[in-house]
């Protein structure tokens, strides 16, 4: 559902270029749940933004499901990210004056459309609390929750809107081992129900635990060739 035809990316500031992805062919099946490695630097976050559709390839394109968005105007673009995938990130970016609920709610309050209305949108929320199992943390503050359950929130809060792709930089980066190893189960489960997921990792556990890993190094897909040549 995802393909992207020689991609590359370079970074320009006023003194530097650093050309961060080169020539990345990768195409993401439905259903899906990729692990994605490298050492730092190498482009993991670069090529997650470009898939997720928050940035634009500087050469190459991207399809999703089909459609290629090289034309698409800003404004389109935004609508089908946000019809598309659901992010979560290494530092959970709850909104901390905000409750739990309202934290998820959060994303379904900028759709524009009919689903506006706001016990539509509390009943959504709850669902997704409960499906990543902290309904009875409503009605706390970030700031009253465990790391792994901060985590959870933002998984909740980044599945509300029911997106077909979740995509996840370092999710449990931040996180104790037993912390994530729970969001990780919540990911996998979440992908048995369906949902593709693309996942950026440094931990050679996790990425055993799904389908495929992909290897990035210096902008570049390494691929299984490559590991064995020389
Ligand atoms: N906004 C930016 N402006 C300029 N250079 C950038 C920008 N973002 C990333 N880069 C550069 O692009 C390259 C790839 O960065 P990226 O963040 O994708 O790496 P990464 O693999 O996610 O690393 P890490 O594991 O440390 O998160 C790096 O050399 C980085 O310095
Ligand atoms: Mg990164």
């Amino acid at each position: 559902m995802i393909r992207l035809n020689k991609v590359s990316k370079t970074y320009r500031t006023d003194k530097v270029e650093t050309l961060a992805l080169k020539d990345i062919d990768l195409q993401v099946a439905r259903g899906e749940f990729v692990a994605m490695m490298g050492p730092s630097g190498c482009g993991k976050s670069t090529l997650l933004n470009l898939i997720g559709l928050l940035d634009r390839p500087g050469q190459g394109s991207i399809e999703i499901d089909g459609v290629a968005i090289t034309r698409y105007r800003d404004r389109q673009l935004a609508k089908l990210r946000n019809q598309t995938f659901g992010f979560i990130f290494q530092s959970f970016h709850l909104i901390p004056d905000l409750r739990v609920i309202d934290n998820v709610e959060l994303p379904l309050l900028y759709r524009s459309g009919s689903d506006g209305k706001s016990s539509e949108r509390r009943r959504l929320a709850r669902e997704a609390l409960e499906r990543v199992g902290l309904s009875a943390r409503i009605d706390h503050y970030p700031n009253q929750l465990s790391g792994g359950q901060q985590q959870r929130v933002a998984i909740a809060r980044a599945i509300v809107g029911q997106p077909q792709v979740l995509l996840a930089d370092e999710p449990t980066g931040n996180l104790d081992s037993k912390m994530g190893a729970e969001v990780m189960d919540i990911l996998l489960k979440l992908n048995a129900e369906g949902t593709t997921v693309v996942m950026v990792t440094h931990d050679e556990q996790e990425a055993r635990r799904v389908n495929r890993i992909v290897r990035v190094f210096d902008g570049q897909l390494v691929t299984p060739e490559r590991l064995h040549a020389a």
